[in-house]
Protein backbone atom coordinates (compact mmCIF):
# COMPACT_ATOMS: atom_id res chain seq x y z
CA UNK A 1 0.00 0.00 0.00
CA UNK A 2 0.84 3.43 -1.13
CA UNK A 3 0.07 5.85 1.12
CA UNK A 4 1.51 8.92 -0.67
CA UNK A 5 -1.07 7.54 -3.87
CA UNK A 6 -4.71 8.45 -2.97
CA UNK A 7 -7.63 7.78 -5.09
CA UNK A 8 -11.02 9.44 -4.45
CA UNK A 9 -14.76 8.20 -5.65
CA UNK A 10 -18.20 8.59 -4.64
CA UNK A 11 -21.94 6.82 -5.43
CA UNK A 12 -25.36 8.78 -5.12
CA UNK A 13 -27.26 6.88 -2.59
CA UNK A 14 -30.43 6.32 -4.87
CA UNK A 15 -31.29 2.54 -3.70
CA UNK A 16 -29.78 -1.11 -3.32
CA UNK A 17 -26.53 -1.90 -5.12
CA UNK A 18 -26.83 -4.46 -8.24
CA UNK A 19 -24.55 -6.69 -9.91
CA UNK A 20 -23.52 -3.70 -12.60
CA UNK A 21 -22.91 -1.51 -10.09
CA UNK A 22 -20.17 -3.89 -8.28
CA UNK A 23 -18.49 -5.23 -11.50
CA UNK A 24 -18.58 -1.86 -13.34
CA UNK A 25 -17.17 0.45 -10.01
CA UNK A 26 -17.05 -1.30 -6.51
CA UNK A 27 -14.77 -3.89 -7.31
CA UNK A 28 -12.31 -1.35 -8.50
CA UNK A 29 -12.87 0.23 -4.64
CA UNK A 30 -11.97 -3.12 -3.22
CA UNK A 31 -8.89 -3.73 -5.34
CA UNK A 32 -7.79 0.10 -4.68
CA UNK A 33 -8.09 0.04 -1.08
CA UNK A 34 -4.83 -2.62 -0.74
CA UNK A 35 -3.00 -0.22 -3.49
CA UNK A 36 -3.40 3.18 -2.28
CA UNK A 37 -5.22 5.63 0.69
CA UNK A 38 -8.27 5.46 -0.75
CA UNK A 39 -11.53 8.02 0.10
CA UNK A 40 -14.77 6.58 -0.81
CA UNK A 41 -18.01 8.53 -0.20
CA UNK A 42 -21.70 8.78 0.27
CA UNK A 43 -22.38 11.16 -2.61
CA UNK A 44 -25.42 12.84 -0.70
CA UNK A 45 -25.59 16.54 -1.86
CA UNK A 46 -25.19 14.99 -5.37
CA UNK A 47 -28.12 13.12 -4.60
CA UNK A 48 -30.38 15.97 -3.62
CA UNK A 49 -29.29 17.67 -7.42
CA UNK A 50 -32.41 15.75 -8.86
CA UNK A 51 -34.27 14.68 -6.50
CA UNK A 52 -34.50 17.40 -4.04
CA UNK A 53 -38.51 17.65 -4.16
CA UNK A 54 -38.38 14.33 -2.06
CA UNK A 55 -35.53 13.55 0.17
CA UNK A 56 -37.25 11.15 2.29
CA UNK A 57 -35.30 7.81 1.59
CA UNK A 58 -31.69 9.15 1.91
CA UNK A 59 -30.62 8.26 5.10
CA UNK A 60 -32.14 4.45 4.67
CA UNK A 61 -30.22 5.16 1.34
CA UNK A 62 -26.99 5.99 2.90
CA UNK A 63 -27.18 3.27 5.40
CA UNK A 64 -28.24 0.56 2.45
CA UNK A 65 -25.27 2.02 0.53
CA UNK A 66 -22.70 1.89 2.97
CA UNK A 67 -23.60 -1.64 3.95
CA UNK A 68 -23.85 -3.07 0.09
CA UNK A 69 -19.78 -1.60 -0.39
CA UNK A 70 -18.81 -3.21 3.06
CA UNK A 71 -20.63 -6.81 2.22
CA UNK A 72 -18.74 -6.17 -0.81
CA UNK A 73 -15.44 -6.50 0.64
CA UNK A 74 -14.64 -2.28 1.79
CA UNK A 75 -12.57 -2.47 4.99
CA UNK A 76 -12.88 0.51 7.08
CA UNK A 77 -9.60 -0.05 8.46
CA UNK A 78 -8.00 -0.03 5.04
CA UNK A 79 -9.92 2.55 3.37
CA UNK A 80 -11.96 5.92 4.66
CA UNK A 81 -15.38 5.65 4.11
CA UNK A 82 -17.71 9.07 5.05
CA UNK A 83 -20.77 11.22 3.83
CA UNK A 84 -19.73 13.71 1.60
CA UNK A 85 -22.54 16.25 3.39
CA UNK A 86 -20.52 16.04 6.24
CA UNK A 87 -17.60 17.54 4.81
CA UNK A 88 -18.03 21.45 4.43
CA UNK A 89 -15.10 21.67 2.56
CA UNK A 90 -16.54 19.78 -0.42
CA UNK A 91 -19.02 22.72 -0.61
CA UNK A 92 -16.67 25.35 -0.06
CA UNK A 93 -13.93 24.20 -2.63
CA UNK A 94 -17.30 23.84 -4.83
CA UNK A 95 -17.70 27.81 -4.50
CA UNK A 96 -14.32 28.43 -5.11
CA UNK A 97 -14.25 26.44 -8.57
CA UNK A 98 -17.20 27.67 -9.69
CA UNK A 99 -15.40 31.22 -10.05
CA UNK A 100 -13.58 29.97 -12.76
CA UNK A 101 -16.11 27.37 -14.00
CA UNK A 102 -17.58 28.73 -17.72
CA UNK A 103 -21.39 28.21 -17.75
CA UNK A 104 -20.86 27.12 -21.31
CA UNK A 105 -18.75 24.28 -20.47
CA UNK A 106 -21.47 22.89 -17.98
CA UNK A 107 -24.45 23.83 -20.41
CA UNK A 108 -22.34 21.65 -23.07
CA UNK A 109 -21.57 18.64 -21.07
CA UNK A 110 -23.61 15.77 -22.51
CA UNK A 111 -24.72 14.20 -19.55
CA UNK A 112 -26.68 17.53 -18.34
CA UNK A 113 -28.07 17.65 -21.90
CA UNK A 114 -28.93 13.97 -21.91
CA UNK A 115 -30.57 14.16 -18.54
CA UNK A 116 -32.31 17.12 -18.77
CA UNK A 117 -34.02 15.51 -22.26
CA UNK A 118 -34.41 11.95 -20.66
CA UNK A 119 -35.61 12.43 -17.28
CA UNK A 120 -39.22 14.03 -17.48
CA UNK A 121 -40.62 12.82 -14.07
CA UNK A 122 -38.15 15.94 -12.14
CA UNK A 123 -37.77 19.36 -12.83
CA UNK A 124 -33.84 19.75 -13.71
CA UNK A 125 -33.87 23.02 -14.13
CA UNK A 126 -32.24 24.32 -10.95
CA UNK A 127 -28.92 25.38 -10.64
CA UNK A 128 -27.56 23.17 -8.49
CA UNK A 129 -28.06 20.44 -11.23
CA UNK A 130 -25.93 22.43 -13.53
CA UNK A 131 -23.47 23.17 -11.25
CA UNK A 132 -23.02 18.35 -10.77
CA UNK A 133 -19.55 18.43 -12.12
CA UNK A 134 -18.35 21.85 -9.97
CA UNK A 135 -19.38 19.93 -7.12
CA UNK A 136 -17.84 16.55 -8.35
CA UNK A 137 -14.68 18.06 -9.39
CA UNK A 138 -14.42 19.15 -5.68
CA UNK A 139 -15.38 15.96 -4.22
CA UNK A 140 -12.08 14.59 -6.23
CA UNK A 141 -9.63 17.31 -5.94
CA UNK A 142 -9.55 17.81 -2.26
CA UNK A 143 -7.73 14.47 -1.92
CA UNK A 144 -5.42 14.92 -5.14
CA UNK A 145 -6.02 11.96 -5.92
CA UNK A 146 -3.99 10.40 -8.92
CA UNK A 147 -7.37 8.59 -10.37
CA UNK A 148 -10.80 7.86 -9.68
CA UNK A 149 -12.64 5.13 -10.27
CA UNK A 150 -15.74 5.13 -12.18
CA UNK A 151 -18.59 4.08 -14.58
CA UNK A 152 -17.85 5.07 -18.06
CA UNK A 153 -20.95 6.96 -17.86
CA UNK A 154 -18.81 9.58 -16.23
CA UNK A 155 -16.32 10.36 -18.27
CA UNK A 156 -17.49 13.59 -19.24
CA UNK A 157 -17.56 14.34 -15.72
CA UNK A 158 -13.74 13.58 -15.73
CA UNK A 159 -12.95 15.44 -18.46
CA UNK A 160 -14.61 18.35 -16.92
CA UNK A 161 -12.70 17.48 -14.01
CA UNK A 162 -9.38 17.88 -15.62
CA UNK A 163 -10.57 20.94 -17.37
CA UNK A 164 -11.28 22.57 -14.46
CA UNK A 165 -7.91 21.35 -12.68
CA UNK A 166 -5.77 22.75 -15.31
CA UNK A 167 -7.83 26.05 -15.03
CA UNK A 168 -7.15 26.11 -11.63
CA UNK A 169 -3.27 25.67 -11.95
CA UNK A 170 -2.94 27.98 -14.82
CA UNK A 171 -4.14 31.13 -12.74
CA UNK A 172 -3.16 30.21 -9.02
CA UNK A 173 -0.34 28.25 -9.94
CA UNK A 174 0.54 24.49 -9.50
CA UNK A 175 -2.20 23.37 -7.11
CA UNK A 176 -4.03 19.96 -8.31
CA UNK A 177 -2.94 16.86 -9.86
CA UNK A 178 -4.83 15.96 -13.03
CA UNK A 179 -6.64 12.74 -11.69
CA UNK A 180 -7.04 9.85 -14.18
CA UNK A 181 -10.67 7.99 -14.77
CA UNK A 182 -9.60 3.91 -13.47
CA UNK A 183 -12.23 2.07 -15.38
CA UNK A 184 -12.88 -1.93 -14.63
CA UNK A 185 -11.62 -3.77 -17.48
CA UNK A 186 -14.46 -5.89 -19.32
CA UNK A 187 -17.00 -5.06 -16.88
CA UNK A 188 -20.37 -5.88 -19.41
CA UNK A 189 -23.43 -6.15 -17.21
CA UNK A 190 -26.58 -5.88 -19.07
CA UNK A 191 -29.85 -6.37 -16.94
CA UNK A 192 -30.97 -9.46 -17.31
CA UNK A 193 -33.61 -8.21 -20.30
CA UNK A 194 -30.82 -6.95 -22.07
CA UNK A 195 -31.04 -3.08 -21.13
CA UNK A 196 -29.26 -1.44 -18.97
CA UNK A 197 -29.14 -2.98 -15.52
CA UNK A 198 -31.15 -0.40 -13.49
CA UNK A 199 -34.02 -0.38 -10.63
CA UNK A 200 -36.38 1.28 -12.39
CA UNK A 201 -36.60 -1.64 -14.91
CA UNK A 202 -36.62 -4.04 -12.16
CA UNK A 203 -34.17 -6.24 -14.07
CA UNK A 204 -31.30 -6.09 -12.08
CA UNK A 205 -29.62 -8.61 -9.84
CA UNK A 206 -28.95 -6.86 -6.09
CA UNK A 207 -26.34 -7.52 -3.93
CA UNK A 208 -28.31 -7.86 -0.97
CA UNK A 209 -31.26 -10.04 -2.62
CA UNK A 210 -32.22 -13.49 -1.19
CA UNK A 211 -30.66 -15.98 -3.30
CA UNK A 212 -34.57 -17.87 -3.83
CA UNK A 213 -35.45 -14.81 -5.33
CA UNK A 214 -32.75 -14.34 -7.85
CA UNK A 215 -33.30 -17.69 -8.59
CA UNK A 216 -36.70 -17.26 -9.75
CA UNK A 217 -35.93 -14.45 -11.90
CA UNK A 218 -32.53 -16.22 -13.72
CA UNK A 219 -35.10 -19.02 -14.20
CA UNK A 220 -37.91 -16.94 -16.14
CA UNK A 221 -35.35 -15.23 -17.92
CA UNK A 222 -34.80 -14.80 -22.01
CA UNK A 223 -31.75 -16.26 -22.56
CA UNK A 224 -30.74 -16.25 -26.17
CA UNK A 225 -33.86 -15.17 -28.45
CA UNK A 226 -33.10 -18.05 -31.71
CA UNK A 227 -32.97 -20.81 -29.42
CA UNK A 228 -36.79 -21.99 -29.23
CA UNK A 229 -36.47 -25.11 -28.57
CA UNK A 230 -34.37 -27.05 -26.98
CA UNK A 231 -32.80 -28.48 -30.38
CA UNK A 232 -31.63 -25.14 -31.83
CA UNK A 233 -28.44 -24.01 -31.89
CA UNK A 234 -27.56 -20.87 -30.04
CA UNK A 235 -25.22 -17.90 -30.25
CA UNK A 236 -23.65 -16.66 -26.73
CA UNK A 237 -23.09 -13.07 -28.50
CA UNK A 238 -26.79 -12.55 -28.57
CA UNK A 239 -27.47 -14.06 -25.15
CA UNK A 240 -28.47 -11.95 -22.38
CA UNK A 241 -27.40 -14.11 -19.57
CA UNK A 242 -23.61 -15.15 -21.45
CA UNK A 243 -22.13 -11.95 -20.56
CA UNK A 244 -22.26 -12.85 -16.70
CA UNK A 245 -20.45 -16.24 -17.71
CA UNK A 246 -17.98 -13.79 -18.59
CA UNK A 247 -18.23 -12.47 -14.93
CA UNK A 248 -18.63 -15.33 -13.21
CA UNK A 249 -17.53 -18.27 -14.58
CA UNK A 250 -14.23 -20.54 -15.43
CA UNK A 251 -12.49 -20.37 -18.83
CA UNK A 252 -13.32 -24.14 -19.06
CA UNK A 253 -17.13 -23.51 -18.05
CA UNK A 254 -17.58 -21.13 -20.26
CA UNK A 255 -15.47 -22.98 -23.30
CA UNK A 256 -18.06 -25.40 -22.19
CA UNK A 257 -20.75 -23.61 -22.28
CA UNK A 258 -20.21 -21.62 -25.52
CA UNK A 259 -20.04 -24.82 -28.02
CA UNK A 260 -22.94 -26.49 -26.33
CA UNK A 261 -25.13 -23.49 -27.23
CA UNK A 262 -23.51 -23.73 -30.47
CA UNK A 263 -23.91 -27.12 -31.40
CA UNK A 264 -27.22 -27.41 -29.39
CA UNK A 265 -25.64 -30.18 -27.15
CA UNK A 266 -26.55 -27.80 -24.03
CA UNK A 267 -29.85 -26.36 -23.28
CA UNK A 268 -30.44 -22.86 -21.35
CA UNK A 269 -31.46 -24.84 -18.22
CA UNK A 270 -28.04 -26.04 -17.93
CA UNK A 271 -26.62 -23.30 -19.04
CA UNK A 272 -28.91 -21.26 -16.40
CA UNK A 273 -27.66 -23.96 -13.57
CA UNK A 274 -24.18 -23.17 -13.92
CA UNK A 275 -24.45 -19.72 -13.38
CA UNK A 276 -26.88 -19.97 -10.44
CA UNK A 277 -24.07 -21.96 -8.69
CA UNK A 278 -21.48 -19.49 -9.47
CA UNK A 279 -23.92 -16.38 -8.79
CA UNK A 280 -24.30 -17.92 -5.21
CA UNK A 281 -21.19 -18.89 -4.51
CA UNK A 282 -20.48 -15.60 -5.23
CA UNK A 283 -22.91 -14.11 -3.43
CA UNK A 284 -22.78 -15.86 -0.69
CA UNK A 285 -19.56 -14.46 1.71
CA UNK A 286 -21.40 -10.41 0.47
CA UNK A 287 -24.75 -11.89 2.40
CA UNK A 288 -22.42 -13.16 5.34
CA UNK A 289 -20.43 -10.02 5.84
CA UNK A 290 -23.43 -7.97 5.90
CA UNK A 291 -25.28 -10.09 7.77
CA UNK A 292 -22.68 -10.12 10.83
CA UNK A 293 -22.01 -6.46 10.18
CA UNK A 294 -26.18 -5.54 10.55
CA UNK A 295 -26.22 -7.40 14.00
CA UNK A 296 -25.51 -4.09 15.00
CA UNK A 297 -26.97 -1.53 12.68
CA UNK A 298 -25.43 1.32 13.97
CA UNK A 299 -22.39 0.82 13.52
CA UNK A 300 -22.88 2.15 10.04
CA UNK A 301 -23.13 5.43 11.06
CA UNK A 302 -19.74 4.64 13.77
CA UNK A 303 -17.94 3.86 10.42
CA UNK A 304 -18.93 6.95 8.96
CA UNK A 305 -18.64 9.18 11.68
CA UNK A 306 -14.94 7.92 11.89
CA UNK A 307 -14.44 8.26 8.38
CA UNK A 308 -15.58 11.84 8.71
CA UNK A 309 -12.78 13.20 10.41
CA UNK A 310 -10.19 11.32 8.15
CA UNK A 311 -11.17 12.64 5.46
CA UNK A 312 -11.75 16.21 6.90
CA UNK A 313 -7.91 16.18 8.17
CA UNK A 314 -6.87 15.98 4.75
CA UNK A 315 -9.33 17.90 3.07
CA UNK A 316 -9.05 20.96 5.65
CA UNK A 317 -5.71 20.94 4.13
CA UNK A 318 -6.49 21.16 0.39
CA UNK A 319 -9.03 23.66 1.20
CA UNK A 320 -6.32 25.74 3.14
CA UNK A 321 -4.20 25.55 0.00
CA UNK A 322 -6.84 26.97 -2.30
CA UNK A 323 -7.82 29.84 -0.22
CA UNK A 324 -4.47 31.15 0.05
CA UNK A 325 -4.21 30.67 -3.25
CA UNK A 326 -7.25 32.37 -4.38
CA UNK A 327 -6.38 35.28 -2.56
CA UNK A 328 -8.06 34.63 0.37
N1 LIG B 1 -21.48 11.30 -10.42
C1 LIG B 1 -21.21 10.08 -9.76
C2 LIG B 1 -22.34 9.07 -10.13
O1 LIG B 1 -23.41 9.45 -10.52
C3 LIG B 1 -21.17 10.21 -8.27
C4 LIG B 1 -20.06 11.09 -7.81
C5 LIG B 1 -20.16 12.27 -7.14
C6 LIG B 1 -18.66 10.84 -7.96
N2 LIG B 1 -18.93 12.78 -6.87
C7 LIG B 1 -18.00 11.93 -7.35
C8 LIG B 1 -17.92 9.81 -8.54
C9 LIG B 1 -16.61 12.02 -7.33
C10 LIG B 1 -16.53 9.89 -8.51
C11 LIG B 1 -15.88 10.99 -7.91
O2 LIG B 1 -22.13 7.89 -10.00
Amino acid sequence: MDPNKRTASGMRPTGPLHLGHYFGVLKNYVALQDEVQAYFFVADWHALTSDYADPSHLLANTHSMVSDWIAAGLDPEKCVIFRQSAIKEHCELSLLLSMITPVSWLERNPTYKEQQQQITNKDLGNAGFLCYPVLMASDILLYKPYGVPVGEDQLPHMELTREIARRFNSFYGETFPEPQALLTPSAKCPGLDGRKMSKSYNNGIFLAEEFGDVDKKIRGMVTEPSRIRRSDPGDPAKCNLYPYHELLSSAEERAQISQGCKSASMGCVDCKKIFLKNLEAFLTPLHERRQKLLQNPDCVWDILEDGNKRARAFASQTIAEAREKMGL
